[in-house]
């Protein structure tokens, strides 16, 4: 009852409190746990992250090496997942694939979890982390037709995730440190982004103490649209439009500034940074690396550089405070990686999984009611009801 406060795509209204995520969108700061980004990607591992994230603090030696023991023990997927995916097409998208397989691991795991027994939270925790790892992969898997891998208990979760996609058994899987320092960097920068769109959905879906697994399937949907986690395999997809048309960034532009045409430029933009993305800016740095580490020449970097530039320069992006964000640079990182375009927003969903946990744990731990928003009806009034035969 009373006065409701109308506010469209939530811009200005909290949703809940949190410990998790800090973000200042003005002086484009980000913090996990008040640890910041830079400090983050420079110096530790997607793992350890992970764990602070999840549980609030870094962990010792001792806790990191329990973390990764414990998360093995859960990367088996049973065998009758295996159906599932056999039911998809191959070429069904990878993300509706992994929405589903992580929805049906509900099937495999009923029991819910009492959240407030710290050691089922934390087995759960680990199940999350091991399995959906294994089955992110086995939709790239299925959509080559590959036979499906498992996990490698000598090697580390990052270095497994590139054995899990591109192992085959003619074909063993060397791990090139700069690829595994890369992947981890752009886990990390994709672990935690406060209340954004799939961390708000995986929130409100547990709200109504709907289990781990659902909460999450439901957070990889919520990705997947191009306006979110969905822009990476959009901005490359872009990126080599404009390569294959001759390379004129500047038609591009005016297409994205024309409010009669739908076209955005993706990758830029987002709805609370209005100065930069921190998290843009180490990516780009990490490309530039990569690409020079690995002796990669891609055509789309230099394109990419041009349409930044040009947008930086222009009164349009400028007015409108319109910047490169996280999935601006992350494609050309992943491309020169050998993933491809249509896995680019799995790779997303692998880095925010320990946020959707950590946002999952803390809003049932701090016993947070359900989400349930209110609207302005704007519908007809009372109307008389018309039998069909005079209407
Ligand atoms: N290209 C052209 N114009 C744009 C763009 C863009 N990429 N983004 C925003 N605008 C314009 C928009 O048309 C509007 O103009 P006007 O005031 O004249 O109507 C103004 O800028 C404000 O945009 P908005 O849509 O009201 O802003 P929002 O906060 O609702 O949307 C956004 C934020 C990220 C959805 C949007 O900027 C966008 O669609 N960007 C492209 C998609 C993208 O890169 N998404 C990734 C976001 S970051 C990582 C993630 O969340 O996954």
């Amino acid at each position: 009852s009373g006065i409701i406060t109308l506010d469209p795509g939530y811009k200005n209204s909290g949703s809940c409190k949190s410990d998790i995520t800090f973000l200042d969108g003005e002086l484009g700061i980000l913090r996990y746990r008040g640890y910041s980004i830079e400090d983050l990607a420079e110096k530790a591992d997607f793992l350890e992250v992970s764990y602070l994230l999840i549980f609030g603090e870094l962990p010792t030696t001792k806790q990191l090496a329990q973390f990764e023991t414990d998360i093995r023990k859960y990367t088996l997927v049973n065998e009758e997942m295996k159906n599932i995916i056999d039911g998809f097409p191959k070429t069904a998208h990878p993300m509706g694939v992994l929405a589903a397989l992580t929805s049906a691991l509900t099937a495999f795991n009923p029991k819910s979890v009492n959240v407030e027994n710290e050691k089922e939270m934390y087995e759960a925790v680990c199940k999350t982390m091991g399995k959906f790892l294994v089955i992110a992969t086995w939709t790239y898997r299925k959509s080559m037709g590959y036979p499906l891998n498992y996990y490698d208990n000598t090697k580390g979760y990052v270095e497994n995730f590139m054995r899990l996609m591109f192992e085959l058994p003619t074909e063993p899987y060397t791990a090139n440190p700069v690829v595994i320092d890369a992947l981890d960097k752009l886990f990390i920068l994709h672990g935690d982004h406060e209340q954004n769109c799939s961390t708000s959905t995986v929130r409100m879906v547990g709200s109504s103490h709907a289990g781990l697994f659902a909460s999450i399937s439901a957070g990889v949907s919520a990705l997947w649209g191009p306006l979110h986690g969905g822009a990476n395999q959009a901005v490359l997809e872009m990126l080599e439009e404009i390569h294959r048309n001759g390379g004129d960034a500047d038609k591009y532009m005016a297409k994205a500034k024309d409010k009669n045409d739908p076209f955005r430029l993706m990758g830029f933009g987002h709805r609370v940074y209005k100065n930069f993305d921190p998290r843009a800016k180490i990516i780009k740095k990490a490309a530039n690396e990569v690409l020079a580490t690995l002796g990669v020449e891609d055509p789309i970097l230099a394109i990419a550089k041009k349409l930044e530039e040009a947008a930086l320069e222009d009164e349009y992006f400028k007015s409108r405070n319109l910047y490169p964000n996280v999935d601006f640079y992350s494609g050309i990182i992943y491309r020169a990686l050998g993933i491809p375009t249509d896995m680019f927003t799995v790779m997303f969903a692998i880095g925010r999984l320990p946020g959707w946990i950590a946002q999952w744990k803390e809003m049932r731990e701090n016993k947070e009611p359900i989400g349930r928003p209110r609207q302005v009806y704007t519908g007809h009034p009372l109307r008389d009801f018309v039998p069909t035969d005079k209407r």
